[in-house]
């Protein structure tokens, strides 16, 4: 068999254990088993791609560029992941996408100054050849298109979820008509591109792009940076797959297109648990007008110790705990595992309310509680205990904030208005647990804390916790 029969082959199976990534990483028990069968396809895909470009055109000195980079992105990728906390995810992520951006770029560069830049080369009287040059200069232009949306795009999100700029959204005056202008002016340049492969015009939709993917996810903020991280997610697959086609690669594509279907749903159905359109968010939060800012009163804030906590906790029959961010940060699941078994072996009732973007990327409450061995059967969605808060005698907000903020549903000029909240205020007690009485992630203020049935416990989560069991 060939090596290009081989590569052939290699690329189906390659594929064929990414799509079963997917469906692993779908559900819970079967996540570890999915990330092996990525890892597998990968490898495979490395593998076959290296032993393809060697047949076909690629020097000794190609090669040993190919492995030094290979070297170098593996002990940097090696390095990031080992060191990254749960919480630093999604700004991993977001660096993550940054490159596929970039790569696209330089891919969608690269192709231009091969065949249209490239006089009579052999690349471009190939294609004059099979009659496809008319789709090499679209695939060329839309591919640093995506790609250059991509990388701005992803860069913003990583400076916004690592907090080294505000997470606010920007809106600039026209911000929809400057969006809309963009992708009209790409339309007509893709048009004039393809008639007249100029440079200046790939320069020109190269700085649109990077312009509007920074305005894009500069636009979007608070709350709706979740979907953000998941859309571009979708992006960087559809940049992956414009590079497929471009560099004649099946397997890119079919991957670019597995990624950039499965980010858009995730962010879909994201989109749905928060209440948000779907459109307004990918188009840079489409619509959104600036809020007025909030200063009203909201009257004075109760305060209690550990051991007033334990007290209560002692005589409560009932106890919903409705983790956040806060837990995360602090590292309090063990304690709050720990007290839960106390609590239980004391007879009570307890059972946890999980907000669907509660912490800093899907799903991260339920693992840290996993990890700390807290009982599935005890862990809820927000769904499934929304309606048992006001049977419930103590409910123990952890390090949780914008999640259960009541503004939420009660004003509709807060900027986290229409997204579903754990209605922890309807229980007979609230004690919410964190440092200070700062903002959560979306930085607006939260009532919670000033109703009367509500108790701040101030500190660090993870001390707090111990405190009270020392109490109990
Ligand atoms: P947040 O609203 O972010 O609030 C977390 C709270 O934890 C803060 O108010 C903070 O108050 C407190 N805290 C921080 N460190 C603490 C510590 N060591 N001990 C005790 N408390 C501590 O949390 P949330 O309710 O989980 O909401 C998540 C937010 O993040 C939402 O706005 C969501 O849209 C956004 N977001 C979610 C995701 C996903 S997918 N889950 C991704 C990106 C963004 P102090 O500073 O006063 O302690």
């Amino acid at each position: 068999m060939s090596v290009e029969s081989a590569a052939q082959a290699a690329y189906i199976v390659a594929a064929l254990l990414f799509i079963l990534a997917l469906a692993g990483l779908s559900k819970h028990e079967t996540a570890k088993t999915g990330n092996t069968y990525g890892m597998a396809g990968m490898a495979v895909a490395l593998v076959a791609t290296v032993s393809l470009a060697i047949t076909r055109h690629v020097s000794s000195l190609g090669l040993v560029l190919i492995i030094i980079a290979m070297v170098i992105g593996a002990a940097v990728g090696l390095w990031r992941a080992r060191v990254v906390e749960m919480t630093g995810m999604p700004e991993l992520i977001a660096m993550l996408h940054s490159f596929v951006g970039l790569a696209a770029v330089l891919v969608g560069w690269n192709g231009y100054l091969l065949v249209e830049g490239g006089g009579n080369s052999s690349e471009a009287l190939a294609l004059a050849a099979q009659g496809s040059l008319g789709i090499h200069h679209a695939e060329v232009f839309i591919g640093v298109f995506i790609g250059a949306v991509t990388f701005t795009g992803s860069i913003i999100a990583f400076l916004k979820l690592s907090a080294r700029i505000n997470s606010k959204p920007l809106v600039l005056p026209g911000k929809n008509l400057l969006n809309i202008g963009s992708l009209v002016a790409f339309a007509a340049l893709t048009v004039w591109f393809c008639i007249s492969p100029n440079i200046w015009l790939l320069v020109v939709v190269t700085i649109i792009a990077l312009l509007l993917g920074l305005h894009l996810v500069a636009s979007i903020g608070g709350g709706d940076m979740p979907v953000v991280v998941s859309m571009l997610n979708s992006y960087s697959g559809w940049a992956a797959a414009a590079s497929g086609f471009l560099l004649e690669n099946d397997l890119l594509i079919i991957t670019g297109a597995l990624v950039g279907s499965s980010g858009a749903y995730l962010s879909y159905i994201m989109c749905k648990a928060m209440n948000r359109s779907f459109i307004s968010v990918i188009a840079g939060g489409f619509g959104l007008e600036a809020g007025p800012a909030d200063d009203k009163d909201y009257g004075e804030h109760r305060e209690m110790n550990a051991e007033q906590v334990a007290e209560l906790l002692q005589g409560a029959s009932s106890v919903i705990i409705t983790p956040g961010y806060g837990m995360a940060v602090a590292q309090a699941q063990h304690g709050v595992a720990e007290l839960t078994r106390k609590l239980r072996a004391n007879g009570t009732t307890v059972r946890f309310g999980i907000h669907p973007v509660a912490g800093r990327l899907p799903g991260h409450m339920n693992v840290l509680l996993a990890e700390a061995k807290v009982p599935y059967d005890i862990v809820l969605e927000m769904d499934e205990i929304n309606d048992d808060f006001a049977s419930t005698d103590v409910v123990l907000v952890i390090g949780a904030n914008d999640t259960v903020n009541p503004a939420a549903m009660d004003d509709p000029t807060s900027p986290i208005a229409g997204m579903p909240v754990l209605r922890v205020w309807e229980a007979n007690h609230v004690i919410i647990f964190k440092r200070s009485m700062a903002s959560g992630y979306a930085g607006v203020q939260n009532p919670l804390f000033f109703k009367e049935n509500s108790a701040m416990l101030f500190g660090d989560a993870k001390d707090r916790v111990e405190d009270i069991l020392h109490a109990l």
